[in-house]
């Protein structure tokens, strides 16, 4: 069976990444995770990824003096490994329209809200703030819009009167894990099936 080809984008833990490359263990699954990037040296993720046989390649943002000198070797690496789908996961750098267009269709970011409620950084401290009874998170197709991509799939966990933002965090994060891998392999499908028509 044809797998599609896909990377994933990291910077730091790297524990949706792992969650993706233990699905991607599956001989069924229809995607192989054939790489994975840090734009940063101490990326937690980047060590799992080496142990488990996956080339873990380290694109460090500070390295280029623009933007899109960044992109442009993040792009190189990616086609040089015939990445068919990128999966951000915990990729905490702004990507320009230019990059994102190029890969239109084909690269999902997981986020840890319902979106369209609380784009952006510090999720579970704004849902607390606002008494959200429900919170989650989202696994959408990325577009120019921060976070305002079409939704694969979301999750919904509730908020606990006594929460804080590490255990509401680690609740949504719980719910993160199982469902990257799905929204991953709904995508892959798609991209494999395109191949046949
Ligand atoms: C995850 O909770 C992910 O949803 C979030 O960062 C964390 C990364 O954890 N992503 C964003 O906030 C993107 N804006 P991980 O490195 O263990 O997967």
């Amino acid at each position: 069976m044809r797998r599609a080809r896909t990377a994933v984008l990291i910077s730091g833990r790297g524990s949706n990444m792992m969650a993706l490359v233990n699905a991607a263990r599956e001989a069924a699954y229809p995607a192989e995770i054939v790489c994975v990037v840090s734009n940063k040296a101490d990326a937690r993720g980047l060590e799992f990824a080496a142990a488990n046989g996956i080339p873990a390649r380290l694109i460090d943002h500070k390295a280029y003096a623009t933007r899109d000198a960044f992109e442009a070797a993040l792009d190189a690496c990616l086609r040089a490994m015939k990445v068919e789908v990128i999966a951000l996961a915990g990729f905490m750098r702004v990507l320009t329209a230019g990059f994102i267009s190029s890969w239109d269709g084909r690269m999902i970011n997981i986020h840890p809200s319902l979106l369209p409620a609380y784009k952006g950084l510090h999720t579970h401290e704004r849902a607390l703030a606002d008494g959200a009874k429900v919170h989650g998170c989202s696994v959408h197709l990325v577009t120019p819009e921060l976070d305002g991509g079409p939704i694969l799939l979301q999750a919904e966990v509730p908020v606990l009167a006594d929460d804080t933002p590490e255990t509401l965090g680690a609740r949504v994060l719980e719910q993160e894990h199982r469902i990257y891998p799905q929204a991953l392999s709904l995508l892959a499908t798609r991209i494999i099936s395109e191949d046949k028509t």
